[in-house]
């Protein structure tokens, strides 16, 4: 664990912002994809984004277009998502969300609303951050501390609720650590990696608060977050289209913050891919769970996060550098992951006839994967109609397990192509009982048993099947189920689900995650009054009642950025 008594000053400095100073993702040419679409005439829903733009009033907001209302419009297709100032107010939730047929809201919002407040940390006397969990029965372990991936929803939960200030906060704080030394024994660790978590000491006798940050130094397995760095852009991000404030984002600070995380996942090395390699343990699953090498979860918020700084860096001489790279890979990285990890009938069947020890530029089973390790329920599990991420691609190796977190990220981002994004909706309806079943979402699906557990979690007590990060159900990841249906213009898909957590959620204390094939118990060893379940639920409800919302978190297609040729007719 590494502490430093941080002295708290901030430049306080606010730059005048010009528009041209950002980039327009528009202006890159992504036409240089190596295959063409093939023209898929399909009459489907079209997203909400499409709709927005024909459809909803553009700036509704009640104040007069601002140089940031056009400094967005520049660059980001969701215009009419953009409201600055549209909410205002600090202690009560302003908006009219959560509010049924009777237009009554529902008494567990206010609930909600109170548990998040009660889990806020202050760091001298400003508010930095939620605690994971407000659950004072057990050991607390590390869930005192401030996550950085668990804070994402409460921090899209005060946004939306016009409370900015706190999410500021906490963007520069971790930005502090970001720069501190970093260690694991006699190693350090790069310069940009972010924290896991942090926490706030308290010394009564000297009366000083110190951050305690953990970077993969104390965490179980000694791993470093690869996610951190990734969800604090994603961050800068969402503050900066929901406050309209370029201003944060353009501090030389900030900038540099973003850079030095970038720096670490666009370097040279001795790879193959353009995904990203990583450690087991690195991210929302922070145990070995087999999801070494190339996992989705990352590989969706890496793309997520190049994209989010391709609009946030400026075009100054280190930036314009690192805008050229990220073009480059997010090229790569669209290809590559349409085109190997997407998996529909279609591309099941081809992996089924795979000829195996093809050698040379004309392989066809590029991967040498062989098709008897294709696990048998896939083949139930597949929808005639429908399609995901699998769970990791690398070689000889594809992990045929659907993960919750990198496919509703991949669609968020657009990552997943309009027809891909509308797939995943399909499947999860077609597969509703193993993937929400009572209690939504499943983080994995299916779990790990038997032979296969004992050798791929190492005999994790803990990750026993169905149960945790081995097919557990995480309330947390209704967000960004909800997120992922309103802009693919399937809100009553969400509506379904978080009807479902209405039933249960408070009055089992919020948990952190729910056991069993259906999500029924509540976990083994789950927390109670987990922040992120609570503000979870509190993002899913609000987006629900103002779909606009989705603009902090959706990035639309880049007209110009063609898909790749699909593989399958099944959508
Ligand atoms: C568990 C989860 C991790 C989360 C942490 C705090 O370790 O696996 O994703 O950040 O708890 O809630």
């Amino acid at each position: 664990m590494s502490t430093l008594t941080v002295d708290v000053q901030q430049n306080g400095s606010v730059k005048n912002v010009d528009s041209s100073s950002v980039h327009e993702l528009d202006e890159y040419d992504f036409s240089r994809l190596p295959d063409r679409p093939r023209n898929l005439n399909l009459e489907r829903q079209r997203s909400f984004d499409e709709r927005s733009l024909t459809e909803l009033p553009l700036g509704f907001s009640p104040h007069p277009p601002s140089r940031a209302d056009n400094f967005y419009r520049a660059f980001d297709v969701l215009d009419g998502f953009f409201s600055p100032g549209r909410r205002s107010g600090l202690s009560t939730p302003k908006s009219l969300f959560g509010y049924g047929p009777s237009n009554e809201p529902h008494p567990m919002v206010a609930e909600a609303w109170d548990n998040l407040r009660r889990s806020l940390v202050y760091f001298r006397g400003q508010p930095v951050g939620t605690i994971a969990a407000l659950d004072n029965s057990e050991e607390n372990l590390n869930y005192d501390q401030v996550f950085v991936r668990d804070f994402v929803p409460s921090a899209l939960a005060f946004l939306m609720n016009g409370e900015p200030e706190i999410v500021k906060n906490f963007i520069l704080k971790t930005l502090r650590l970001q720069s501190w030394e970093k260690r694991i024994d006699r190693f350090q660790l790069g310069e940009g990696v972010m924290p896991a978590s942090f926490k706030v000491l308290h010394d009564p006798t000297r009366n000083t608060e110190t951050l305690i940050a953990d970077f993969g130094e104390s965490a179980i397995g000694r791993v470093a977050p690869v996610d951190s760095g990734f969800w604090w852009i994603i961050l800068l991000r969402a503050y900066t289209k929901s406050t309209g404030d370029t201003s944060l984002a353009e501090r030389p600070e900030c900038q540099k913050g973003m850079r030095l995380i970038l720096s670490l996942c666009l370097s040279e090395g001795f790879d193959t891919f353009p995904t990203l390699l990583c450690a087991d343990g690195c991210s929302m699953i922070d145990r070995r769970m087999g999801v070494y090498g190339y996992p989705i979860e990352i590989q969706a918020l890496f793309f997520m996060a190049l994209r989010c700084a391709l609009l946030l860096l400026k075009q100054d001489g280190p930036g314009k550098e690192f805008i050229e790279r990220i073009i480059k890979r997010l090229h790569a990285l669209s290809y590559h992951m349409r085109s190997y990890f997407w998996l529909d009938l279609k591309q099941l069947n081809d992996i089924y006839r795979y000829k195996t020890e093809e050698y040379s530029h004309t392989a066809v089973n590029k991967f040498n994967v062989m098709p008897d390790s294709l696990p048998e329920w896939v083949f139930d599990f597949m929808p005639l109609h429908g399609g995901y991420f699998i769970g990791n691609v690398g070689p000889s190796n594809m992990d045929f397990r659907w993960f919750c977190l990198g496919n509703c990220i991949a669609i968020l981002s657009s990552l997943a192509t309009h027809e891909q994004a509308m797939a995943i909706m399909d499947l999860i309806e077609s597969r509703w009982e193993e993937l929400v079943g009572d209690m939504p979402l499943k983080v994995s699906y299916p779990a790990i048993e038997s032979h296969e557990w004992r050798i791929i979690t190492g005999c994790d007590p803990k990750n026993t099947r169905w149960s945790y990060h081995n097919g557990g159900s995480w309330p947390v990841l209704l967000w960004l189920l909800t997120a992922a249906c309103i802009k693919t213009g399937r809100p009553q898909i969400a509506r379904r689900a978080i009807e479902l957590a209405e039933t249960r959620l408070s009055k089992d204390g919020w948990p952190e995650y729910y056991d069993g094939k259906l999500g029924r118990y509540i976990g083994k060893q789950a927390r109670k009054h987990q922040t992120w379940s609570i503000a979870g639920y509190l993002v899913a409800k609000m987006m629900l009642e103002d779909p606009s919302h989705l603009g902090m978190v959706a990035i639309e297609e880049d007209k110009q950025m063609k898909p790749v040729l699909k593989r399958s007719s099944s959508f």
